[in-house]
């Protein structure tokens, strides 16, 4: 017995130490933490349980019995965070460049299996140079057994990918089917086919940053949702999105405790849309203003900043919000901002996340390459998300809600349960000067009837009587009052029942 013993503390030390110390120096020496350091960073102090410390590859090819190191390039078990149990892996550079190999990737799909069995999110931290090419098609297997058990638990469970080094080939169609994709800051970065592959092939001359690091694919290609400046600070903040995210679609949305009062009035919102409509403002100012304690967490902050999509808490609840951003673009729909959209109000559906929904929009973006890029399509996919979406669905139109991008924006015709507007809201088929000009052509040439007109289209349209008459909005509200009544609300939804009719599944226009 007593051997049995020393010889497993032999081997865990062994298992500890990956690669070897030389490795793990130059992992530090490049700014970067372990796998294990990063696990103990993400979760609750002692709460990491390993699986599988002492599996080996079983490759015989090119020599590598000669190498076997336990573990096999990827740390996996579970843990808790603030209490909550999550499964993770984590991949682990300084073993074969932590590389994918049959027994690694048996390993993930363990944990993959077992997060879905108990119903808990998985979180896996990428640091890996696609797949162990010894092992050749074993391994093409290994990711294919991966994705196929991303493509089961999407909709069911959270799943969420830290990109926190190199991520390529193989390694980057796991996370592109996760929930979440965050990136570490110049240390990361992302691409299918490296630039040495690109050069070949396209004689393109490009540096791994400019193909696919943070900058690029939070700004430009959309596959992450955020980035950060090291390891520590990307880490603590997967803990703070997971007390956001609810275990998996049956179970209820988390609650913490909050310390704001929901009833207070906030007078500093009574001037945020300013006279002149063509002004703008920070939506997010609003945003802060309704969510308790100011705390929203921003997905996708800088990529198709026209919309702003997050969770905030209400009442102590995880809530999404939708809200366009008259600070960029004045805030109108285009296909990036409407794919970003619908991607963030899907999920919140899938997890039974109810959605508040701010409005100042124009329209959608005219233009050949909104229409050459298929806006049709793009729009298609926010206008459907929100019809199919059967959460409780509270929208505040503060000013503009002009044409298709009115049906849009979770209006009172998608389904939408409670629709407030405040008294600046123009909600209207387009503006008054481009309305003017279809309506009465004939009176281009003279200034005076045209500004005539104008007066008249405003006085009549742009207010938010003309909706409101026919119930399209359910009430009028004062700004100050957004808080308390968005929380009334939410409250008044927490046992909407709706179901939408029976289907294999949907057909949205991808
Ligand atoms: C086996 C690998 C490896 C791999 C790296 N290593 N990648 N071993 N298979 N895919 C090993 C290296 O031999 C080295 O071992 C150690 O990991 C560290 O690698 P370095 O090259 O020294 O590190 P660095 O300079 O930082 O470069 C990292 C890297 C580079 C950019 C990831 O290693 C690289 O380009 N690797 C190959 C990437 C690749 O083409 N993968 C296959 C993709 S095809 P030692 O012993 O020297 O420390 C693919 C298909 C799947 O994934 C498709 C499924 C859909």
């Amino acid at each position: 017995m007593k051997e049995v013993i020393e010889e497993l503390h032999r081997r865990r030390a062994v298992a500890m130490l990956g690669g070897g110390q030389k490795r793990i120096e130059a992992q530090h020496a490049r700014g970067k933490l372990t796998a294990r350091e990063r696990l103990a960073v993400l979760l609750d102090e002692g709460s990491f349980e390993e699986f599988d410390m002492f599996v080996e590859h079983r490759c015989t090819d090119f020599s590598m019995d000669e190498t076997r190191i336990p573990g096999d390039g990827v740390v996996t078990g579970w843990g808790t965070i603030n209490g909550r149990t999550v499964f993770v892996f984590a991949k682990d550079f300084t073993v074969f460049g932590g590389s994918l190999s049959e027994t690694h990737a048996g390993k993930i799909m363990k944990v993959q299996d077992m997060a879905l069995r108990n119903r808990a999110p998985i979180i896996g931290l990428y640091d890996a140079g696609g797949a162990r090419i010894q092992e050749g098609v074993a391994a093409l297997g290994g990711y294919a057994e991966v994705f196929q058990r991303n493509i089961l638990a999407s909709g069911v469970i959270p799943q969420i990918s830290v990109i926190m080094g190199p991520c390529a080939g193989g390694d980057v169609y796991s996370p592109a089917m996760t929930d979440f994709v965050f990136m570490v800051r110049e240390r990361s970065y992302m691409f299918v086919t490296g630039p040495d592959v690109v050069r070949t092939v396209t004689n393109e001359s490009v540096t791994a940053e400019e193909l696919g690091g943070a900058r690029v694919h939070t700004t430009r290609s959309s596959i992450a949702d955020g980035a950060y400046d090291d390891d520590v600070d990307a880490l603590l903040q997967m803990r703070r999105l997971v007390d956001f995210l609810p275990a998996s679609n049956t179970a209820p949305v988390p609650e913490l405790a909050h310390h704001q009062s929901s009833a207070v009035p906030d007078p500093s919102l009574d001037t945020l849309v300013p006279d002149n409509a063509n002004k703008p403002y920070d939506i997010t100012e609003l945003i802060e203003k309704t969510v308790d304690e100011g705390d929203f967490f921003e997905i996708q902050a800088e990529f198709a900043r026209n919309i702003v999509t997050g969770f905030g808490r209400m009442e102590g609840r995880t809530t999404g919000f939708v809200a366009n951003q008259p600070l960029v673009l004045a805030g109108v729909l285009d296909s990036d901002a409407s794919r970003k959209a619908a991607r963030f109000v899907r999920f919140c559906d899938a997890f039974s996340i109810p959605i508040v929904t701010f409005v100042d929009v124009p329209g959608f973006l005219p233009g050949t390459s909104q229409e050459y890029g298929g806006l049709i399509k793009h729009g298609a996919k926010l206008l459907f998300a929100y019809g199919e979406a059967t959460v409780p669905k509270v929208t505040v139109i503060t000013r503009k809600a002009f044409g298709g991008a009115y049906d849009v924006m979770a209006s009172k015709h998608l389904r939408g349960d409670i629709n407030y507007a405040w008294p600046s809201a123009q909600i209207a088929v387009m503006g008054a000067k481009g309305a003017v000009e279809i309506i009465h052509r004939k009176d281009l040439g003279d200034p005076n009837r045209i500004e005539a007109h104008t007066r008249s289209y405003e006085d009549r349209f742009l207010s938010p009587f003309v909706a409101a008459e026919r119930g399209y909005v359910d009430e009028v509200i004062m700004p100050r009052d957004t808080r308390p009544r968005v929380a009334r609300a939410l409250r008044l939804l927490r046992n909407k029942d709706l179901q939408n009719p029976w289907k294999k599944h949907d057909n949205i226009p991808l």
